[in-house]
This record gives C-alpha cells, sequence and structure tokens, in this order.
C-alpha cells in the first residue's frame, strides 16, 4: 500500500491558546513521521498561526471551509484568495455544514471550481454515492480534475460529533470506496471518514481502495492523534 494520507480536522474545537498548546505538543513528533502524509485543517482564527509554525516541514495545512464566492461584499466569508499561501488544501461539502448551514451540491462545486484558481487542493467529502452522482451531473469540473481531488467518503451516520465512536464497516467502506472510483472513470484518491481512532484506523488502511482518512475527534487530543500514527506503523501499512 501506498503511504495513507491523514487529514486532521478539528472543526470548531480550539481557541488560539488551544491550538498553541496542541502544537507544542505534537509538532515535534509529528514532523519526523514518515509513515503518512499529514494535513491539519485548524479553524480560520488558527490558521495563520499555524501555517507558519508547518512552514516548510512535511505537514500541510488546510481550511475546513472557504467561500463560495470570490470577492465583495459578502460579510463574514472566507474567500478562496485569502486563503492564498495560507493553506495548501480546503475541505469542501462536509455533510455538517450541509445539515446545519444549507449549503448543496451546486455550492460545493463552485468551491471546487475557485480552489482550482489558487491552486489549493479540494478535499471533497462525498456522504454517499448518489452525491457522486450529483456532484458529476452538476460540474464538469469533478471529472476533469479528479486525479487532482482528494475524495473522502464520509457518511454521515459514521461522524462521531462528540458521541460515540460508530465507524461503518471497512468492507463496506471498501466497497463504496470502489464504487466511487468507478464512477469517476479513473483510479482516484478515496479517503474514509468516520470515528477514525488509533484502535481502529489500520483496518481502513488496510482495505485496498482507502488511501488514508479525515480524523476528527481523534485529530483533537495531541496524544490521540499521536497514536494513530504510531498504529500505522505498527500495523506495517506501508511499503
Ligand atoms: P469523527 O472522526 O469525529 O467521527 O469526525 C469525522 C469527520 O467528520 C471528519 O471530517
Amino acid at each position: 500500500m501506498k503511504k495513507p494520507l491523514i487529514v486532521a480536522n478539528w472543526k470548531a474545537t480550539k481557541t488560539i491558546k488551544e491550538t498553541v498548546q496542541w502544537i507544542k505538543e505534537a509538532k515535534p513528533a509529528l514532523e519526523k513521521i514518515n509513515s503518512a502524509d499529514i494535513v491539519i485543517c485548524p479553524s480560520f482564527t488558527s490558521l495563520p498561526f499555524v501555517a507558519s509554525m508547518f512552514k516548510d516541514t512535511n505537514v500541510k495545512v488546510g481550511s475546513q471551509e472557504v467561500s463560495k464566492f470570490k470577492k465583495g461584499a459578502y460579510t463574514g466569508e472566507v474567500t478562496v484568495e485569502m486563503l492564498d499561501g495560507l493553506a495548501d488544501y480546503s475541505i469542501v461539502g462536509h455533510s455538517e455544514r450541509r445539515r446545519l448551514f444549507g449549503e448543496d451540491d451546486d455550492d460545493v462545486i463552485k468551491k471546487v471550481k475557485l480552489l482550482f484558481e489558487y491552486n489549493i487542493t479540494p478535499i471533497l467529502c462525498v456522504s454517499d454515492l448518489l452525491q457522486t452522482d450529483s456532484y458529476i451531473s452538476r460540474g464538469e469540473i469533478i471529472i476533469e480534475k479528479s486525479e487532482k481531488i482528494i475524495f473522502v467518503y464520509e457518511p454521515p451516520s459514521a461522524i462521531s460529533g462528540g458521541g460515540a465512536y460508530r465507524p461503518d464497516n471497512p468492507e463496506d467502506v471498501n466497497l463504496a470506496a470502489g464504487k466511487i472510483s468507478e464512477k469517476i472513470g479513473k483510479k482516484i484518491v478515496v479517503l474514509y471518514g468516520g470515528s477514525i481512532n488509533p484502535e481502529n484506523v489500520n483496518s481502513f488502511l488496510s482495505q485496498k481502495n482507502i488511501d488514508g482518512g479525515l480524523v476528527g475527534q481523534a485529530s483533537t487530543d495531541p496524544k490521540v492523534f499521536m497514536d494513530l500514527f504510531a498504529s500505522i506503523k505498527l500495523g506495517g501499512m506501508v511499503d
């Protein structure tokens, strides 16, 4: 298997002070990890700090969201241009954004297009196979740029959201990830997201069609996050 990609989505969990503490605890060890590629997605307020701390290291930085608007009178929005130089990646289409903030597939396609204008890699969440069809039918860009998109199969029912862990069955996830690739018609990168933790991570990464994980809760505690990489290494997931 190739090196897995592990993306940390801190969601709305950290103040700047807490970010500083997380970095202090995790940075020295994270910089030595070569068993996985790593992307950290903090909140917007912590993004400049995290980006400067990991500048010129193996750890890359992403945003959790981006505006569908390019520029202008859109109070409160953070545009792609504002991320330029700060983030190499941006999560888009997360089911929490859809459920709680009313975002739809057309919004997501607009964001993907804008991200490509600034060479920021979209980390595109897909809740189910129907949504893959919907993305494909709405935007040619999804197929055209599919090799430059990180797809994430993230069934909303598997997201812990601060509650009990209830990951999907790894074999089912493998099947779904394979079907997403089939629909796109090319070999693409597909991560799994949903209650990944140090105990279950290898059961997902050992699946043929899963190239890594989008990790919520287990990425917010530096110790648990480091345990995740220790498990990956122990599991011998890397060639
Ligand atoms: P959990 O890892 O907390 O289930 O969150 C998954 C997720 O939503 C990552 O984006």
